[in-house]
């Protein structure tokens, strides 16, 4: 094992196993462009840059489900994701440095993308270059379902003489990768005291509920905004507040978010999951073009393109402090390479 989250509480003291896989700490980079433009101080947290498989917010999270699952013995780590799903590459990813076996089952949750490039390249040719077995999942965006087919391939594994560990982001879950993100919030507290608000992409929640509820314990009060790319805001909110309690739960402490201190804005931009849409891509090109940002279509675009609207709606003022967490997710932007082509050519004509 190589680290221990310890957090202490009055006379408990607790602790988790961790193996460490992040590059950390990332850097705060101030965008300046954006800035200007907005009337507010921007800066990016450079998720992006955790380091292993191409970074991303997920190598954070995964030093503690690869802490907890090494604690068990486990020989091969399972989980579900969508084609383009970051985790899996960074769980494959992980399972090639630590010298474990790898179990991924995809599912297609975004009706419509079938071209070459959103099935073979990006994250899945990754996944698979780091020697993943890949199964895919008939069904679309059900967990239940999904669940019950993956514990099939652990049972089957299991028979076999391996260990398996199944990663699960169902909301009734331990939030495990919500714990890399307390170190965040420290991170973050300590390279910019004085944050008031972080605007970042919300999926399964558990980056939203680890960094809220990590700068709750710090004492900051600075306002998380997840912008939402898979459910109707009022779900993921839910979802964010149960990880949260279940998060301090597993801390052993009081409950440091409240339900009002859970915000969470609409990201779909009307489309859904995955998809892309043509103001989407058009901002995404003007961002990349300006900042020299690269942002995805799927999570870091969503959660940029949210801060705008958020302004005009009046939530920063010229004081703020505003830091888009940049959770990664570049490789999908080689998946959505037909869509963004299309897009030139049609400027460009
Ligand atoms: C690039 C990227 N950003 C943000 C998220 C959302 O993180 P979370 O699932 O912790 O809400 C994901 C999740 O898959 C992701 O891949």
């Amino acid at each position: 094992m190589q680290g221990l989250f310890s957090f202490a509480q009055g006379s408990r003291k607790i602790t988790l196993p961790r193996v460490r896989l992040a590059l950390t700490p990332t850097p705060l980079e101030p965008l300046e462009t954006t800035s200007d433009r907005l009337g507010f101080f921007l800066s990016a947290k450079r998720d992006d840059l955790t380091g292993l498989a191409l970074g991303g917010n997920k190598i954070r999270q995964l030093e503690y489900y690869f802490g907890a699952a090494r604690e068990q013995g486990a020989t091969t780590m399972l989980v579900t994701g969508a084609i383009q799903s970051n985790y899996t590459r960074a769980v494959a990813a992980a399972c090639a440095r630590l010298g474990m076996r790898c179990h991924v089952q995809l599912e297609n949750r975004v009706p419509g993308m079938s071209s070459d490039a959103y099935r073979d390249s990006g994250n899945v040719l990754l996944t698979r270059l780091y020697g993943a077995e890949v199964t895919y999942f008939a069904g679309a965006d059900d967990e239940v379902a999904a669940d019950k087919a993956i514990h099939a391939v652990a049972n089957r594994l299991r028979n076999a003489g391996e260990v398996p560990y199944h990663i699960s982001l169902k909301a009734d879950s331990a939030p495990l990768g919500s714990v890399g993100y307390l170190h965040a919030a420290q991170e973050l507290l300590e390279q910019q005291p004085d944050t008031t608000h972080v605007v970042l992409a919300s999926g399964s929640g558990q980056t939203q509920a680890g960094l809220l509820t990590g700068l709750r314990m710090l004492g900051s009060g600075a306002r998380v905004f997840g912008v939402s790319v898979r459910r109707a805001p009022g779900a993921q909110r839910a979802r964010v507040l149960s990880y949260c309690h279940t998060l301090s739960a597993m801390l052993g402490v009081e409950p440091v978010v409240q339900e009002s201190d859970v915000q969470v804005f609409e990201g779909n931009l009307n489309t859904g999951y995955g998809l892309p849409e043509d103001g989407l891509m058009d901002f995404l090109l003007g961002a990349m073009r300006r900042e020299g940002l690269l942002l995805d279509p799927v999570y870091t675009g969503k959660a940029f393109a949210a801060i705008p609207r958020l302004k005009e709606q009046g939530y920063f003022s010229p004081q703020a402090r505003v830091v888009f967490l940049h959770t990664g997710g570049l490789p999908a932007l080689f998946a959505y390479g037909p869509e963004f082509l299309s897009r030139l050519n049609r400027i460009d004509a």
